[in-house]
């Protein structure tokens, strides 16, 4: 271990903070989030707020642009998504040559990072309207890489835009519409997954966004920064959580449902297994998104008729954890993620999609963030280390090691 008391001496002003569980990155003005009461705001605005009475779209607008929209704002702002409603087709010899088993978040991120090819003006970002251009035109063709991923993971035929729709009709018809079948858009279903997109838009620094601002501050284009933060949002510690979540219910449901047994597995370090979707890096007494994700998982099911096993056991396991000294003590609490997947599952989304979703709605933060970082002209991100490796040694030749 590192002798703490030893660090002033050694390296100067550095400040050691792993994790930088205790550093502020930059100066923000788009979310915030006090983790002791439980609360999370927009641009100000109370996310229970915009959860029941507003839509992604206008999300979106209130993310990048700092203010709800008016009537005229917000169409000139669809119409102008709706300009890049497309993808170029040569993206589809890319998804075509991926196989079949590949996981859905690493196509995403290599796609996003190839659409730059396609779009090289959009990374040439010198003015306001530059920026707002690339973040329209990504916008829009995330949708599609999202629907294209899901279809290429289902051996499905790729559906285009249909520029007659919402935001998010569209994105559910390009990823659900099958050939020479009447599509059904089902209000529930596009509800519920509006909401959903609300809920995930923004969190202020957490690993993806951090990564992007990141990887933006070298001033790489818009399109590569995201690609990163769909790399970062894969993992099981972060977005990939909600994956992990409903695998974990599946695996309690198929052992006999003894969720007991499980809450006492988390608290075993030997075991090296948490409980996905409990605890969380800034939210000590509740998340509140979580909240409202398990009153709509409750809504959704019953509105479409669905028992779902997964739904009983997670509720027995929240229960039976938030009675335990363990999980109290260290203040771990359902995270936005522990109810997400029982909905996206009952809107028919196969679980290796679950991330791709909840980055379709982390897309607006991360932009607005990137868009933040580069209009205030933070500087590089580089931070510095505490360097505790060998001492100045001699090189030596290969055949006297
Ligand atoms: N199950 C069991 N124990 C846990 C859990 C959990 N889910 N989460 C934290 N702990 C324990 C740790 O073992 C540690 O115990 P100790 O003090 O006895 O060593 C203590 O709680 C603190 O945990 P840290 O890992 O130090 O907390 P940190 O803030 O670094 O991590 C994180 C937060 C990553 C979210 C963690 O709680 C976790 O791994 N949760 C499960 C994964 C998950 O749900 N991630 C989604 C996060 S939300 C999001 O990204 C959308």
């Amino acid at each position: 271990g590192i002798d703490i008391s030893k660090l002033r001496d050694e390296t100067g002003l550095i400040t050691l903070d792993l994790g930088y569980k205790n550093t502020g990155a930059t100066l923000s003005e788009i979310t915030y989030l006090d983790g002791d009461k439980g609360e999370l705001y927009y641009r100000g605005y109370p996310i229970e707020q915009i959860a029941e009475k507003s839509n992604f779209t206008e999300v979106m607008y209130l993310l990048l642009y700092g203010e709800l929209p008016t009537q005229n704002q917000f169409q000139g702002f669809e119409a102008n998504i709706k300009k890049y409603n497309y993808v170029a087709e040569e993206m589809k010899k890319i998804i075509d040559a991926f196989p079949r088993s590949a996981h859905p978040m690493g196509v995403l991120s290599s796609l996003t990072s190839a659409l730059t090819a396609f779009n090289p003006k959009a990374v040439d970002v010198r003015s306001k309207e530059d920026l707002d251009h690339a973040a329209e035109m990504l916008i829009a063709k995330f949708a599609h890489l999202c629907a294209w991923t899901y279809r290429k993971t289902q051996g499905f035929s790729l559906n285009h835009a249909d520029n007659n729709l919402n935001y998010v009709e569209n994105f559910y018809k390009m990823t659900f519409r099958m050939p020479n079948q009447d599509f059904d858009m089902n209000p529930v279903v596009v509800n519920a997954l509006d909401k959903l997109l609300i809920l995930h838009a923004d969190h202020e620094q957490n690993c993806s966004t951090s990564t992007v601002r990141m990887v933006g501050s070298a001033h790489t284009g818009l399109f590569a920064s995201i690609s990163a933060g769909v790399s970062a949002l894969w993992g099981p510690l972060h977005g990939g959580a909600n994956q992990a979540v409903i695998e974990m219910l599946e695996m309690i449901e198929a052992d006999g449902g003894d969720v007991a047994k499980y809450v006492e597995k988390a608290k075993n370090k030997e075991d090296n297994f948490r409980l996905m979707g409990f605890g969380h890096r800034v939210y000590k007494n509740f998340d509140p998104r979580a909240k409202i994700i398990k009153k709509a998982a409750d809504d959704i099911l019953n509105s479409l008729g669905i028992h779902d096993k997964a739904l009983d056991i997670a509720m027995q396991l929240e229960k039976v954890a938030l009675e335990d000294e363990y999980f109290v003590e260290r203040k771990l609490y359902p995270n936005v993620d522990f109810y997400s997947g029982i909905i996206y599952r009952a809107l028919g989304i196969p679980t290796e999609m679950f991330t791709v979703m909840f980055a379709l709605g982390r897309l607006p933060g991360w932009i607005s963030q990137w868009k933040e970082m580069r209009l205030m002209g933070d500087p590089i991100g580089r931070p510095r280390q505490v360097y505790k490796g060998s001492e100045k040694r001699d090189y030596v030749d290969m055949n006297l090691r």
